[in-house]
């Protein structure tokens, strides 16, 4: 089993036949859950593991245990990927004293019945908790998931356990930058809420952080300065990259061919341009490949009298993660009555902070000569 300190022990377990990570988000490299146990004077065991994963779970934890029992279990986050072996827990370590905040008690009760888990200790925002050499300051960071989401901070190791702040996609030993994972992770599941990731940074801005233990993905150690600052990009819709993402539907193949010239065009001027077909990409990679990136082409077909179901299901996924704060151009086809780009725009209405390009492309059915001037101009225009 791994070590994050001499006397904190990983205990997680990888989950590599995952195939949607909450019902709707791919995990083609798998996913972790991860669990610590921090071995001191008193024992305490952060968080449990997905329900398919018990037994590995809790052998685990009598692995790391040794001989000894443990005093308590800290959760941090009630959601089943890591909630959902406490019943088998409490059965195995009855004397052991659950810790957690009231909303995450009233969970309890409300997924796995009131009758669980018995030794209870509830904790309040900013209250410490002594292992004997380490302290741990528990502090609350509503919405980053869940409204019961707190962190723990190790006083003694400068260890911030981040619940699901800071993890990832992708099981032990996955490959790829940590970034194109975490904000796939991040953005799909927490986007929404940047203010309140905002707050736990704030929260956290005061203390010095050498080790981040979040519940999915790796353990942190070094530059812990770069994956905070992600995270404060994120959380404020900022674009970390100058580029310009083409999402596209298709039908016959003509929008996508304007889509592609444009890209061309772009990269023709020394632009980062990437394209995307939106029937044919997840959405997920798509969403997190638009708030990475400053300036979004969104390129569709009229369509009973609407628009293409994946361009409206895309512009949903970015409104309902507050998606702003971008440069947004519209390709449009439509054969008798184009109207794209119309119900496009009005979709994102609500959406702060976003310049629009000044010149809309209307192709009407296949790209023709007076179009691809227009996408010359389009590329231009992304380029001021
Ligand atoms: Fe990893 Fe919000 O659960």
């Amino acid at each position: 089993m791994n070590s994050v300190t001499d006397d904190i022990i990983y205990t997680g377990v990888d989950d590599n036949k995952l195939d949607m990570f909450e019902g709707q988000y791919p995990a083609p490299d798998g996913m972790t859950y991860n669990s610590y146990v921090i071995k001191d004077e008193k024992i305490a065991v952060m968080d449990t593991a997905d329900v398919g994963f018990t037994s590995e779970w809790l052998e685990n934890i009598k692995s790391a245990l040794g001989e000894r029992q443990p005093d308590y279990l800290i959760i941090h986050h009630m959601e089943p990927d890591h909630s959902a072996s406490l019943s088998a827990f409490c059965d195995m370590y009855p004397k052991t004293n659950i810790i957690a905040n009231s909303k995450a008690f009233a969970m309890i009760d409300s997924f796995y019945g009131s009758g669980i888990c018995k030794n209870r200790v509830i904790v309040s925002n900013g209250e410490t908790l002594s292992l004997g050499k380490h302290t741990l300051r528990f502090i609350f960071a509503p919405m980053v998931h869940w409204p019961e989401v707190m962190v723990s901070y190790d006083e003694t190791d400068k260890i911030l356990f981040s619940a699901d702040a800071f993890g990832r996609f992708g099981a032990s030993g996955a490959q790829g930058l940590w970034e194109d994972e975490a904000r796939r992770y991040y953005i799909g599941i927490v986007g929404k809420y940047g203010v309140q990731v905002q707050a736990l940074l704030k929260a956290v801005s005061s203390l010095e952080v050498k080790i981040i233990c979040p519940l999915h993905g790796p353990v942190l150690r070094d530059d812990i300065g770069k994956y905070i600052e992600k995270y404060d990009i994120w959380s404020s819709y900022k674009a970390e990259e100058s580029g310009t993402v083409i999402a596209y539907t298709s039908v016959y193949g003509n929008t996508k061919n304007a889509a592609e010239l444009l890209c061309g065009e772009l990269r023709q001027r020394g632009e980062k341009a990437v394209c995307y077909d939106l029937s044919r990409t997840d959405m997920s990679f798509v969403v997190a490949e638009a708030f990475k990136y400053d300036r979004l082409i969104l390129a569709t077909t009229t369509y009973n009298a609407d628009i293409f179901p994946f361009m409206r299901q895309f512009i949903d996924h970015l409104t309902e993660r507050n998606f702003q704060k971008r440069t947004v151009g519209f390709i449009e086809n439509g054969s008798w009555a184009p109207m794209a780009s119309k119900v496009m725009r009005g979709l994102l209405e609500k959406s702060r902070d976003i310049t629009y390009l000044d010149e809309v492309v209307t192709i009407r059915s296949s790209v023709n000569e007076q179009n691809k001037q227009q996408l010359s101009h389009m590329a231009d225009a992304l380029c001021e």
